[in-house]
């Protein structure tokens, strides 16, 4: 996929970054993803939140009355000031978003702080704190998440992220169908303790070691991005262990709070039965 031309000179060239955020710059799927869906909405009043070294908002300016960019760590604010110097409709403020008195109404809310189900990073908390910003009307990217799982075997016996690189030859194999187990809508108020109670129907004889979880994000409506290796791969998260048949049916509690980390993370296989 290719960026068009107005912008990939600048992220080539131009930014100053640290390499975690280059790393999010060099993602293009992902880039491109939000650039589309900024065009689709952007207007009015503002807020990039997460702002990173300013990415989005230089895409969103062009677009917007007014950008409230908000970053918690210090050194990439100051990029991000750096960044957007020569835009004078955007504020870059050096502030945890959750703690902000924003003095204006958003018309529009840019929130990337997504990762693989929303555990680990503060998407969750920090737009149930900034809602009430919103105005009725207001939209906010991305729109929805939809997470789904399915059991598999895997080698690791830790938590971790699929490794892109590993993707011809990947470290576990799948066991079972896949199911959406959950879709969260930014509009609505979110629950941030999440307790998903996963039926998977075996495909394979062997052994369960683990469950795979993957998040789709719908940017727009008619938008969907990821997994792409900077927007949510997929997470490997490990069960006890226990002999499967083919049709055979499992059931397994997941436990975790978003915004809450990786080591809120629980499972616990309840039932195991064959259903021909
Ligand atoms: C995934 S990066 C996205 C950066 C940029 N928006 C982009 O799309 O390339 C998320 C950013 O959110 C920032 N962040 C995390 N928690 C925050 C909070 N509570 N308030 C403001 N920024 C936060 C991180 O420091 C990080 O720079």
């Amino acid at each position: 996929m290719h960026l068009n031309n107005e912008f990939e000179p600048l992220i080539k060239t131009k930014i100053r970054t640290t390499p975690y955020h280059l790393n999010l710059l060099s993602d293009k799927e992902r880039i491109l993803a939000f650039h589309e869906a900024i065009k689709e909405k952007a207007k009015g009043t503002i807020y990039d939140i997460g702002a990173g070294c300013g990415i989005l908002s230089i895409l969103a300016a062009p677009h917007a009355d007014f950008i409230y960019a908000v970053e918690i760590d210090h050194t990439v604010a100051k990029h991000a000031e750096s960044n957007l110097k020569s835009f004078n409709n955007v504020l870059v403020i050096n502030e945890d978003a959750k703690e902000f008195v924003f003095p204006e109404k958003a018309d529009l809310i840019i929130c990337e702080m997504l990762d693989t189900a929303l555990i680990d990073e503060e998407q969750v908390p920090v737009i149930n704190s900034i809602f009430k910003y919103l105005k009725k009307d207001g939209e906010i990217i991305p729109k929805k998440v939809l997470n789904g799982a399915e059991a598999i075997d895997m080698e690791r016996e830790h938590i971790c992220y699929e490794d892109n690189e590993a993707n011809e030859n990947p470290n576990y194999e799948v066991m079972s169908n896949f199911k959406i187990y959950s879709e969260i809508d930014f509009k609505n108020e979110i629950k941030e303790n999440v307790e998903a109670d996963l039926e998977f129907k075996i495909s394979k004889k062997g052994s369960i070691t683990g469950i795979k979880v993957t998040t789709f994000t719908l940017l727009t409506d008619n938008l969907i991005c990821g997994p792409t290796p900077m927007l949510n791969p997929p997470l490997l998260i490990p069960t006890e262990k226990i002999k499967v048949d083919i049709g055979d049916i499992i059931k397994v509690k997941l436990i975790y709070k978003m915004g809450g980390g990786l080591d809120s993370i629980r499972t616990r296989i309840e039932k195991v039965s064959y259903r021909p």
